[in-house]
Parts: C-alpha cells; sequence; structure tokens
C-alpha cells in the first residue's frame, strides 16, 4: 500500500482549467452577453437549453463535498448504486463536524468514513485539518468550477466565481456516479455594492442587511452575483461570509466574480494555476437588481430566533449575556478572528460570560499562532476549541437555561444551540468580541472608540501556511478494489421506501406552525448527530424538541401524513429529516410551501411533497384526520390531487409542483431506484 498522505508540503487539486463559451450549450446557437451565473451554467449543461428561469435544466458536477454527520447516507447510497469509483473531478468527505467522541458511534462513523472515501477514489479532510467550507475554497476550490454538497452552506464556495449549490446526501451520491444533475434554472440578482465597510462592520453586515431586506423566503429559486466597486473592495473571506449564509435567505447560491482578490488569495494559497478570470460580462441581463452601499451599513444583529429577524446593534435590548461563540464556517477567518483579538487586547472577557472561539482551519489557526493573535484571546480569557463545526450544529457548548447565547454562526433558530430555551443572536466577530467584554450587547466601535480604525488594518496574509498533510488522496483505482469498507455496530443500512400505492388512507400525524426547520425535524447536538447513520435509533427521536409525542404516534398509526405551514423544512440540508420521518411511515407532506432542499430530500426518499392549492385549507385540517386520496398515481401526473378529510367530510385540493423527471423519481419510490434504473438504461 503507498503513503496516501502527503506530510508538509502542498498539492494540487487535479482541476482541469474552465473551458469557457466554447462548451456553451444553446439550442441552435450560442449564448450572448451572459451574467458569471448563466456562463458557469451553460458550460456545465449536460443538454442543450435555453436557462429559462423556472425550467429545468441537467449539469455535470466538477466537485462533490460531504461531511461526516450527514455524509454515511450518502456513501451508503453510493455502494449501493454499485459503481467502482467516484466519476466527478474532485470529490472531499471532511471529518469535521462531530469531533466529540462521545462513545462508539462517531467513531465508527469516521472510521466507516475515512474506509469508504479510499475504496471509491474521494479525499478526506481529517479531523484537526478544519471546516469543510473554509478547506474546500482553499484547497480545491477553482473559478468556474461546479461543485454540489451535502450542506446547506456549500454556496461558501460562490467567493471565488465557482457556482456551489447545497443539495441532500442522496444528490450527492448521485452527482457522484457522474448522472448529469437536475436543478430548476433560478433567477438571477444583481447585487450591486458600492461603498466601502467601515472598521467595526464586516461581510456580517451586508449578509444581514441582505436578510433584513429579502427575508428567509426571498432568495428562493434564486442565485445571488454580487458585482460592482463595492464587491471588488471585499476580500475572499469576506465574500465567503456572504455567500455562505446566503443559505439563510433559501437562495440557490450566491457568487462574486473571479477578480483580482480571488487571484490574490489562490496565490497565497499557492494555487495560483487555479486562477481564471471569471466576471460577468458588460451589459448582460439578470432577472432582478439590487443596491446595496457598504459605506452605510451600522453594526447589526439578528435577534431570536431566525436570521431575518435583523436590527442595528445598538438597538438591542441590553440584557445581560451568559455566552459568546466566536467562530464557524460563517464568520472564522484569518482577519475575523485578528479583528476580535485586536477589540480584546488588553483587556478580559465579563466575569459572567463563557466565550470561546472556533478557528475555521488548521492553516488559519497556525497563522493567528505566528502573528500573536491566539496570545490575546487566551490572555484575555477566551477558551480556544477544536477547528470543527462544534457549538454551531450544538455539538459543545450549549447555553445554560433561558440563556442569552451570541454567536458568529450563520443559523439562530431555536433549540440550534442545543437549548430550546436558549436565544440566540447573530453578530460579527469584532461585535462579539466587545459583547463579551461587557457582559452585554455592544459594538467594538464603544470598546475601541477612535482606535476602531487599526481594525481597518488587519489584512489577510499574503501567503498562508499551506500544508496538506491532514488531506488523504485517492488511491489508485486497482489499489482501492482492495480495500475493505469498515462497518462498525453504528452503521444501519439505508432504508428504502416503497413506491406510492394508488389508494392512501391514512390520519395526519402533526401538523406544524410556519418554518419549520430541519433542525426542529431532526435536531442537532453530539448525542443526536451520532444517531445520524443509524435510523432506527434516530427516528425514534424525530421532531424531538417540537413534538416529543409524534415518533411513537406516527409508529402506531403505520402509515400517515404530516402538514406544514410556510417554508417547511428550510434551514440545514440533512436529508434525515426526510430519512426519519419516511422510516415512520409519513408517505406525504403537504404543506403551504417547502424549501428547496428539504423538498428534494423528500422526493428523493420516496414522500410526497404537496401544497395546499388554497391555503386556507391548512386550517380546516387537524392533528388526527383520515385523509383518503383515490387514484393517487393517476392524479399525481395531472399535479394536482384531490384530498378527502373523511374525519371532517370536505375535500380539498393539493398540488405537486413537480418537474417530469421529479415526478419519475417519486413514482417509483425515490431517488435511489430511480438512479439505479437510469443506470441500467446507460449500460452502467
Ligand atoms: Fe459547520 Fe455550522 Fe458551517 S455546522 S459547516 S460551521 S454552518
Amino acid at each position: 500500500m503507498v503513503l496516501t498522505t502527503i506530510v508538509g508540503e502542498a498539492f494540487l487539486c487535479p482541476n482541469a482549467p474552465f473551458t469557457g463559451s466554447a462548451e456553451f450549450k444553446k439550442p441552435g446557437g450560442t449564448y450572448m452577453n451572459m451574467n458569471l451565473t448563466k456562463k458557469i451554467l451553460a458550460a456545465h449543461l449536460a443538454k442543450p437549453s435555453d436557462m429559462v428561469p423556472g425550467e429545468e435544466i441537467f449539469l455535470k458536477v466538477d466537485q462533490t463535498l460531504t461531511h461526516d454527520i450527514n455524509a454515511v447516507m450518502t456513501y451508503l447510497a453510493f455502494e449501493a448504486i454499485g459503481l467502482d469509483r467516484t466519476q466527478v473531478e474532485t470529490s472531499v468527505s471532511y471529518l469535521d463536524h462531530n469531533l466529540l467522541y462521545l462513545d462508539n458511534k462517531t467513531p465508527d462513523d469516521h472510521i466507516y468514513l475515512q474506509s469508504v472515501a479510499k475504496r471509491y477514489g474521494v479525499y478526506v479532510s481529517r479531523p484537526g485539518n478544519g471546516i469543510c467550507h473554509a478547506v474546500q475554497v482553499a484547497r480545491f476550490g477553482a473559478p468556474g468550477k461546479l461543485s454540489m454538497g451535502g450542506d446547506s452552506h456549500t454556496p461558501h464556495g460562490g467567493a471565488i466565481g465557482m457556482l456551489c449549490i447545497g443539495v441532500g446526501g442522496m444528490d450527492v451520491a448521485t452527482a457522484m456516479t457522474g448522472v448529469p444533475m437536475r436543478l430548476k434554472m433560478p433567477q438571477v440578482i444583481k447585487v450591486n455594492l458600492t461603498g466601502h465597510l467601515k472598521p467595526g462592520c464586516n461581510a456580517k453586515e451586508v449578509i444581514l442587511e441582505m436578510l433584513r431586506r429579502v427575508g428567509i423566503k426571498g432568495g428562493l429559486g434564486k442565485v445571488f452575483e454580487y458585482v460592482g466597486p463595492g464587491a471588488a473592495t471585499l476580500t475572499v473571506n469576506e465574500r465567503a461570509t456572504i455567500s455562505n449564509m446566503g443559505a439563510e435567505m433559501g437562495a440557490t447560491t450566491s457568487i462574486f466574480p473571479a477578480d483580482e482578490q480571488v487571484r490574490k488569495f489562490l496565490k497565497a494559497q499557492k494555487r495560483e494555476t487555479d486562477f481564471v478570470e471569471l466576471t460577468a460580462d458588460e451589459g448582460c441581463s439578470y432577472d432582478g437588481e439590487m443596491e446595496l452601499n457598504l459605506s452605510e451599513l451600522v453594526p447589526l444583529c439578528a435577534c431570536p430566533h431566525q436570521p431575518d429577524n435583523v436590527i442595528p446593534l445598538k438597538d438591542v435590548e441590553k440584557k445581560k449575556v451568559q455566552q459568546v461563540f466566536i467562530g464557524s464556517c460563517t464568520n472564522a477567518s484569518y482577519s475575523d478572528i485578528a479583528k476580535a483579538a485586536l477589540v480584546f487586547q488588553g483587556r478580559h472577557v465579563h466575569e459572567d460570560v463563557s466565550c470561546t472561539c472556533g478557528i475555521s482551519s488548521k492553516q488559519i489557526y497556525l497563522q493567528l499562532m505566528k502573528d500573536g493573535y491566539l496570545e490575546m484571546l487566551m490572555n484575555a480569557g477566551v477558551r480556544l476549541l477544536e477547528l470543527a463545526c462544534g457549538p454551531c450544529c450544538a455539538i459543545g457548548q450549549s447555553p445554560a437555561t433561558k440563556g442569552v447565547a451570541v454567536r458568529t454562526s450563520n443559523r439562530n433558530f431555536k433549540g440550534r444551540a442545543g437549548n430550546p430555551t436558549a436565544e440566540i443572536y447573530l453578530v460579527n466577530p469584532e461585535s462579539a468580541a466587545a459583547t463579551a467584554i461587557m457582559g452585554t450587547f455592544t459594538t467594538a466601535e464603544e470598546i475601541l472608540g477612535e482606535e476602531i480604525v487599526k481594525l481597518a488594518d488587519i489584512q489577510e496574509p499574503d501567503e498562508y501556511p499551506v500544508d496538506d498533510s491532514m488531506i488523504v488522496r485517492p488511491l489508485p483505482p486497482e489499489e482501492a478494489r482492495e480495500v475493505e469498507v469498515v462497518r462498525g455496530p453504528n452503521i444501519k443500512p439505508l432504508p428504502v421506501p416503497d413506491a406510492p400505492e394508488q389508494h392512501l388512507k391514512v390520519q395526519i400525524s402533526l401538523k406544524t406552525v410556519d418554518n419549520i426547520t430541519t433542525d426542529d425535524i431532526t435536531p442537532a447536538s453530539a448525542e443526536f448527530s451520532s444517531m445520524r447513520s443509524n435510523i432506527p435509533l434516530m427516528s425514534q427521536y424525530c421532531y424531538h424538541r417540537y413534538d416529543p409525542t409524534f415518533a411513537e404516534r406516527a409508529r402506531q398509526m403505520g402509515q400517515s401524513i404530516i402538514i406544514g405551514g410556510e417554508n417547511y423544512g428550510q434551514g440545514s440540508s440533512r436529508e434525515h429529516a426526510a430519512i426519519n420521518p419516511m422510516y415512520l411511515g409519513v408517505k406525504a407532506v403537504i404543506a403551504k410551501s417547502i424549501a428547496r432542499i428539504h423538498k428534494g430530500n423528500l422526493l428523493n426518499h420516496g414522500i410526497i411533497p404537496m401544497i395546499f392549492a388554497d391555503p386556507a385549507d391548512y386550517d380546516r385540517v387537524e392533528l388526527e384526520d383520515t385523509l383518503e386520496i383515490h387514484n393517487l398515481l393517476d392524479q399525481m401526473q395531472t399535479r394536482e390531487v384531490e384530498i378527502t378529510d373523511v374525519t371532517k367530510g370536505f375535500n380539498f385540493k393539493a398540488q405537486l409542483e413537480l418537474s417530469d423527471s421529479e415526478l419519475e423519481v417519486i413514482s417509483c419510490g425515490g431517488q435511489l431506484r430511480y438512479l439505479k434504473r437510469q443506470l441500467e438504461e446507460m449500460g452502467r
């Protein structure tokens, strides 16, 4: 066996160059004057298309990304498909979310993930190398590439002019087969940035302001393309904060041009050869436009319990803060942490505050250490955590009962930090440091006064300490075939749903409010995350924090339907929010609207996503009502299904907002069955 770890050196990810307009495919012609998003999509079209918003397009994927707490199901599905090796240019598996080995479960998962990656030609970023999105953009991403990742914050990579889309784990398994991925062509919204950020304001203010204006559903079916003189002033790490949190608006993705900032970043990563300048064509058109002047921004705060509940930080009620967390993929870059450290310099964390810091990657940690910033943090009483997601997804550092937690991460849903009684406020790292010092909501300017200008002196390094010894490279195919995949007792088989039948008569097992998150359906935490490879166990905790009686009720009913409000399934891409209800017998979700990634996960795992034709019918149906649908399969073909509420004695209609291929997926019982059929037809 050859040594597969590269010790103490950089390696270049084998990125083929962006092929540009030569590959654009338009029926009967070539594209002209394109925005950046369309340019990249066009270069990846597997079938010619006019790329009309709302129409389905099929795309060849260059890169896939998975992480430990979602990935076991992805690789079990890939194994079940039966191919010999990943078919995309680069697949990377990150072990970065849950590094607390509470018992055998997570180490079982990690050993499985490392061995299955070796078997199928996938890179592994080992525990301690850093958070997936930070490492992916630094070490693997390249302008013009198309990436699909099993994590909703995959759009982070839009910072370097790459089109990165968050999807469910089954979709990643599909992408790895090389089968073209379907996507509803998004609208492309131009966001023209002008001005420049003032010291004490951070890229966090840009995305919080976007959230304030657009809301958590305002990005549905859209790509936000940031351009203009203000965009040119933002570093790749600042852009990453914005594109990462575009997920909170429900956007398909966000993107910045591959310009001088990107060249500088890739050069600092010793990867300048991966740079290709990529911008929107002059005079190109967009489906909508917004203006945002960076100079007008002030420190902002997203208040509980949604990231669009944004107000100026100075207007937040001066409550006592119990906990501050500076970190996560969103805001733990070199300059983020260095600026927080400067606010702390010569000061101390308030005695009533627990303040932790999770840095995004090993290379950033090393650079901060070299430049003395870690010492400043430690002298201030900040506790340095592992290089992992950790507190962001409730893996450690839960707030106290009714605790007020201030975080630089991206989500403040109820329970996201592991304690549903806590309140989470999202701010930038400079504000978080100031707040930790005072013990109540404070801006950096209130601490630093005129010295606030020194924050503007912080620059990203010209050269990062590059050492890829924590990345395990794929084995050559002949050696990979000899690898034994290790399955500990926590790895249970992937449940595969049956195809729907013509007649469905079932009860309603749950009726939810609006904006149910995947955290509500499948709670995060070290304990729950370690169950994600074991659906029989984890399904017992489905909706545990929202309605602890649901799992048992659904199990007793055998088969059932869930009723949802608006934006059902927003938030994280975790497909367990579909797999667990499916395992408990849920056959359909009827909601006022369903979030994009979750809708895909429901389809992939055989749950029919339906939308109330008349939202007023939501108020008429109740928990435990019996619903009956005749000729379901035939009605599905018309995209409208008539449902009888047998208990109340009335009929109502629900719509299926599905493309032809999505309808095929759900009709044959989910993506795994569909994909196997497709591959058979292709003779693979
Ligand atoms: Fe990890 Fe939180 Fe980002 S869970 S990938 S740090 S959103």
